[in-house]
């Protein structure tokens, strides 16, 4: 795909038909949803699928998320148990990604499961994701609109910016008001928390009335993808600073001073709908080295410490 085929389709429905058109081709567009952008192909088309891993240059063992219109629409995919139906209620459309036995006959591209006989699927809540998938009407594979390893698009910019020239086109929709990540739940045998994201665990714990497994539990499922090393800007990532260093960029969080915050008032919701927008600055910016003020590690004060943790990682 040469750049000047990348098209940066708008917000209306001209955008939307002309991105699901690109999709019915076995086409890859990047469109907003309300965590990050995603990257979608048919999830049907192993060679739409190929061309995701393609782009982003993805671990192909690293499977994808399945994007649906409805809980109905996901019924056809795959099983739901009493558990994942009463999160599904909850909060589809939304930031929770339910894994849950796949369905013989499914349709699904194995590419998509990476061979798993599990699939990861989830309700977007974000006006133009459920336009696109209503006018497409069918499964969309969707992972972040990243090359991989790198720090996830908050904005169509961001989408461009990382992979301008090996995709069709981006939905512009602006920011996206979450900023992290879905939660991903395991709905295979006990629910287990497989990745923090943008419903606090504390939430779904409330729903379902017990704490989910999590860690070290031996019974605990991986998420294939939690690689240690991800989200990560250029520069050199130190957390837990209560001040930078000479020749670091502080990452402030509440009250200090900083030339980029994630919140200046301490909101943990305002922090994760900041946090990427503010690494890719930090990219921008060409900063070697980058302090991070400590974030409290709750609610969505988890996705965040996950993602800077990553961020932080020794780099593969
Ligand atoms: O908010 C989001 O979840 C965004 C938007 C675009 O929906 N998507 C996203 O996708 O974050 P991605 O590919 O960056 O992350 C998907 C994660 C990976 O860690 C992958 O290993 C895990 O989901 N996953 C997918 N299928 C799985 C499965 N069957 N079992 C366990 N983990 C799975
Ligand atoms: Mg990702």
């Amino acid at each position: 795909m040469s750049e000047e085929q990348m098209l940066r389709l708008k917000p209306d429905a001209d955008g939307i038909a002309a991105a699901a058109a690109i999709l019915h081709a076995g086409g890859l567009v990047s469109f907003p949803t309300e965590t990050v952008y995603g990257l979608g192909a048919d999830a049907r088309s192993d060679t739409a699928v190929a061309g995701i891993y393609a782009a982003k240059g993805r671990p192909s063992f690293n499977p994808l998320i399945v994007h649906v219109a409805s809980l109905e629409a996901a019924e056809d995919y795959c099983e739901f148990g009493l558990v994942a139906r009463k999160l599904a209620h909850a909060f589809w459309p939304g930031a929770l990604t339910l894994v849950l036995p796949l369905k013989a006959k499914s349709g699904v591209s194995k590419l998509v499961t990476a061979g798993l006989e599990t699939v990861a699927v989830r309700v977007p809540d974000h006006p133009l994701a459920r336009d696109l998938l209503a006018a497409f009407g069918g499964p969309v594979a969707a992972p972040s609109a990243n090359p991989s390893g790198r720090i996830s698009p908050t904005t169509a910019a961001h989408v461009i910016a990382g992979l301008e020239g090996v995709i069709d086109a981006v939905v512009d929709g602006g920011s996206c008001k979450v900023g992290v990540e879905s939660t991903i739940v395991s709905c295979v045998g006990a629910p287990a928390l497989l990745r923090e994201g943008g419903i606090p665990a504390e939430a779904l714990e409330a729903c379902l009335g017990h704490p989910l497994l999590r860690g070290a539990d031996p019974e605990l499922p991986t998420a294939p993808g939690q690689l240690a090393s991800h989200y990560a800007p250029q520069g050199k990532v130190r957390l837990n600073a209560p001040c930078a260093n000479p020749g670091e960029i502080l990452l402030g969080f509440g009250p200090v001073d900083a030339s980029l915050n994630l919140s200046s008032s301490g909101d943990l919701t305002e922090a994760a709908a900041n946090l990427f927008a503010c690494l890719h600055q930090l990219d921008a910016m060409g900063a070697n080295a980058i302090a991070v003020s400590p974030v409290p590690d709750h609610g969505m004060g988890r996705a965040i410490n996950d993602r800077l943790r990553r961020a932080a990682a020794p780099r593969g």
